[in-house]
């Protein structure tokens, strides 16, 4: 099976998804690694599994990462599973059912099989935290607690968990 690992990062925490998953998929499977400006709706169709991950941007998938899988054709023959990274823990309900919903939209207008959604803390860059905290009227201690734990992220176990879904998503096309 031919599978492509691509996705988008800014501060390197979805890159660090992106790699375990391509570790974990290489092991048995010829997978390539490529960053989502390096591939198109064309480079899908070498391959018959995508995995495509994103920070999320505002809820939502990231710019480029909405535009490739915007650009997808209906019904096409490889599989697809998402992944993504993001800063909140506190209103990770929220993120998660909001990318996870968009992932979703895309993938059911187009009638893609989808093998589903990873998903974990990222190390937010200094600059959107401190808007988050502004944002969210956070006091400094509270604020402090999270960046202890969100500086941790992806954490290694994150990292396992994402070797461990890309071995579950593999095992649903066995
Ligand atoms: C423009 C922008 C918007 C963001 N919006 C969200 C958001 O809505 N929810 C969230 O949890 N994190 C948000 N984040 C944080 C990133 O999703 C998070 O830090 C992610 O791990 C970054 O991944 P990267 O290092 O691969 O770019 C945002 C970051 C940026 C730069």
């Amino acid at each position: 099976m031919k599978i492509l690992v691509t996705y988008f990062t800014m501060s390197g925490n979805t890159e660090k998804i992106a790699k375990a998953i391509h570790d974990e998929v290489s092991k048995e499977h010829e997978a390539d690694l490529k960053k989502i400006d390096k591939v198109s709706a064309d480079t899908f169709k070498n391959y018959d599994l995508i995995f495509v991950g994103t920070p999320a941007h505002a809820g939502d998938l990231a710019g480029p990462v909405k535009e490739v899988m915007n650009s997808l054709p209906k019904s096409p023959k490889y599989k697809l599973a998402g992944f993504y990274t993001h800063m909140a823990p506190i209103w990770e309900d929220e993120v998660q059912s909001a990318v996870r919903g968009s992932f979703d939209k895309i993938i059911k207008q187009k009638e893609i099989k989808y093998l589903g959604t990873y998903n974990c803390m990222g190390n937010p860059d200094p600059n959107v935290a401190k808007m988050v905290k502004e944002a969210r009227k956070m006091p400094d201690d509270e604020f402090n607690e999270y960046m202890e734990e969100a500086i941790k992220h992806p954490s290694p176990e994150d990292e396992q968990k994402a070797k461990k879904f890309a071995k579950e998503v593999l095992s649903k096309i066995k």
